[in-house]
């Protein structure tokens, strides 16, 4: 499948599951993704621009976040899909200093240099090719900005000695198509997630993209990653 058709299915796909997308987050998680999220922006570095990219933004829990540690920031919240933007919008309606829009990772509609961290849940495992998100990252970000990257480790290594592989392969995508109705998107997850690099070849990926001290960190036993890697300054 080329990008641009890949970009068009994945939008459709989470436009199709907006609605359920919270609920079911926190359930298939047993609620451990907002612990994840949090984590996730205790990585991020405020600086001169006042400004955070939220990429994937999704249903703005990252971004509510952001704000809620950082509350002077500007968050400009991007995502391919409207229904997940319009979702997380009822959801900001006191909150004027985060900005939906609805835009291509692979083509940022924003200057450069503009933001000092760029945040990604749960999304750079989403778009195709990544290369393209990182060289939009890089060129967004300020000197010495940071990428903070939350993502599923690759599904193909044993956690909880295989019950979370059974959970991720088996279970998983009949509770999501319970609820959602929708066959393929929990499907689609579980595929992605055992598809995805292992940390250190993502590290490695981002690397040869051209950002610096890059580190990772595992949660859950590894079932999720954080990683941060840092714009040359
Ligand atoms: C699993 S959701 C994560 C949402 C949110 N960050 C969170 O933590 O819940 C993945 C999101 O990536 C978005 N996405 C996928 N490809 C994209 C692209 N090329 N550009 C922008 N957003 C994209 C989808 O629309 C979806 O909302």
């Amino acid at each position: 499948m080329n990008p641009n058709e890949h970009g068009k299915r994945v939008s459709s796909l989470f436009d199709n599951i907006a609605t359920w997308y919270d609920f079911l987050n926190h359930f298939l998680s047993l609620g451990q993704d907002i612990y994840w999220r949090y984590r996730l922006v205790r990585t991020l570095r405020t600086g001169s621009t006042g400004a955070v990219l939220d990429l994937a933004a999704g249903t703005l829990d990252v971004s509510r976040e952001i704000l809620r540690r950082h509350p002077a920031q500007k968050v400009l919240s991007l995502d391919f899909s409207r229904a997940m933007l319009c979702s997380g919008k009822k959801k900001v309606v006191n909150q004027p200093s985060i900005f939906p829009v609805q835009a291509d990772g692979r083509a940022l509609p924003l200057p450069d240099a503009c933001v000092d961290t760029v945040t990604i849940a749960f999304g750079i495992r989403n778009i195709l090719p990544r290369t393209e998100a990182y060289g939009e990252i890089l060129r967004v970000l300020a000197p010495g900005g940071r990428l903070c990257i939350l993502e599923f480790g690759t599904g193909q290594a044993r956690i909880w000695q295989g019950a979370y592989n059974f959970y991720l392969g088996k279970v998983l995508p009949r509770i999501g198509r319970f609820f959602s109705k929708n066959p393929e998107a929990y499907q689609y997850l579980a595929d992605t997630i055992l598809a995805f690099p292992h940390a250190s070849d993502l590290a490695k990926e981002l690397r040869d993209a051209g950002f610096d001290k890059i580190g990772y960190q595992a949660l859950s036993s590894g079932i999720v990653y954080i990683h941060v890697a840092q714009k040359p300054s």
